[in-house]
């Protein structure tokens, strides 16, 4: 499913923020318990250190702190937000939604809250949901939250892939925007161009039983579990939806890869990136990476790059900005919008 908006009224990006654990673990760590070396990590991934929360900290805390950080930026009071939505596949627990617990957290008295599972493309589908809220008149703001702790269900006696991930969130105020308040130039900021898509015949690429049904013996012996991949399979599927999502919304907006100030992918593996930077023709040095310093955050990834964008002046008002991502499900996702 692709989409470009009309612009009776715009959908705009009003504020970003992220938080990531204090604690940073390099490669070499893993060299002590685990038969890899920070070369294998650092060439086949990129990756060179991760951060992971301290046991006490939870999901909610580290999107309660990064949304805090978005709506300051924003501007908006508490009262102002009407919905609030959490992209995670580490929630603090089953029932209630983490996004409930954030919502309390962070006193958002006016607001409605549940959490989206969409694996790491789950900010982006976040993202979408929220723009439709408001594009339908449901609610005129929503903090867009994600936040992942993958330590919480690592196997770190597995070197597929207990080196690739790190714990993080990032969060983003949308907020409606009237004909009346654009820019000086008539051109609206916010959402230009969104693109959907699952791979459903591909769900078990990347699976996590983690206290769900499957996989039960007796009534109630949910068992918890650790991170599932085939790593060659994901790497492909997310190579092919990376780049079929970028298309649809450069087509679906008449837009060209030079018109794009920074591409915001989801950050798995250096080498997806760079592949597909070269298949859609985009300069890689245009792009926004941080999986060096972070690994992969899950859903945090990409709102954590994006706000980082923002605070070092990488992207401005009236940059054109695209977010892709893909992860399990097998899900994609892409949306193109205007600071
Ligand atoms: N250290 C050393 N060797 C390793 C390590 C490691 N950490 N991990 C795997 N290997 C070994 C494998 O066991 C294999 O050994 P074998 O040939 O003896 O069997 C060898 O390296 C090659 O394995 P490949 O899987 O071919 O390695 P590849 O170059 O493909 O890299 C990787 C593996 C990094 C996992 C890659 O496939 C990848 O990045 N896949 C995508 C992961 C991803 O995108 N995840 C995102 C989705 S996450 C989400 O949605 C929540």
């Amino acid at each position: 499913m692709s989409t470009s908006q009309s612009f009776i009224m715009s959908v705009s990006l009003a504020g970003t923020g992220h938080a990531v654990p204090e604690k940073s673990f390099p490669n070499t760590d893993f060299e002590k318990t685990l038969d890899t070396s920070d070369a294998w990590i650092v060439q086949r991934t990129g990756i060179r250190e991760r951060r992971f929360a301290e046991i006490h900290e939870t999901t909610s805390s580290y999107a309660a702190r990064a949304a805090k950080k978005a709506l300051d930026a924003s501007g908006l009071t508490p009262e102002q937000i009407g919905m609030v939505v959490v992209a995670t596949t580490t929630p603090d627990m089953r029932i209630p939604a983490t996004a409930n617990i954030v919502q309390n957290e962070l006193g958002l008295v006016n607001a409605y809250s549940y959490d989206i599972v969409a694996a790491c493309s789950g900010f982006v589908f976040a993202m979408v949901a929220a723009n439709a809220h408001i594009r339908s008149g449901l609610t005129s703001s929503a903090l867009v939250i994600a936040s992942d702790l993958y330590s919480s269900i690592l196997d770190f006696e597995d070197r597929n892939t207990a080196v690739l991930f790190g714990d993080g969130a990032g969060a983003a105020v949308l907020a409606k925007q009237e004909k009346s308040e654009w820019a000086p130039d008539g051109r609206p900021s916010g959402v230009v161009a969104v693109s959907l898509n699952t791979d459903a015949t591909r769900w078990d690429n990347l699976t996590c039983l983690g206290g769900g049904t499957a996989g039960r013996k007796t009534l109630s012996s949910a068992q918890p579990g650790f991170v599932r991949m085939d790593g060659r399979d994901v790497f492909k599927q997310a190579v092919q939806a990376c780049e079929a999502r970028i298309r649809d919304v450069l087509d679906a907006s008449g837009c060209k890869p030079e018109h794009i100030a920074c591409l915001i992918p989801h950050q798995a593996n250096i080498r997806i990136i760079e592949k597909v930077a070269q298949n859609v023709g985009y300069p890689l040095e245009r792009m926004a990476i941080n999986l060096d310093r972070y690994g992969n955050m899950a859903a945090a990834s990409i709102p954590v790059a994006l706000d980082e964008a923002v605070r070092n002046g990488r992207v401005g008002p009236g940059d054109l900005i695209l977010l892709v991502a893909a992860g399990a499900g097998f899900s994609s996702a892409a949306m193109l919008l205007r600071v």
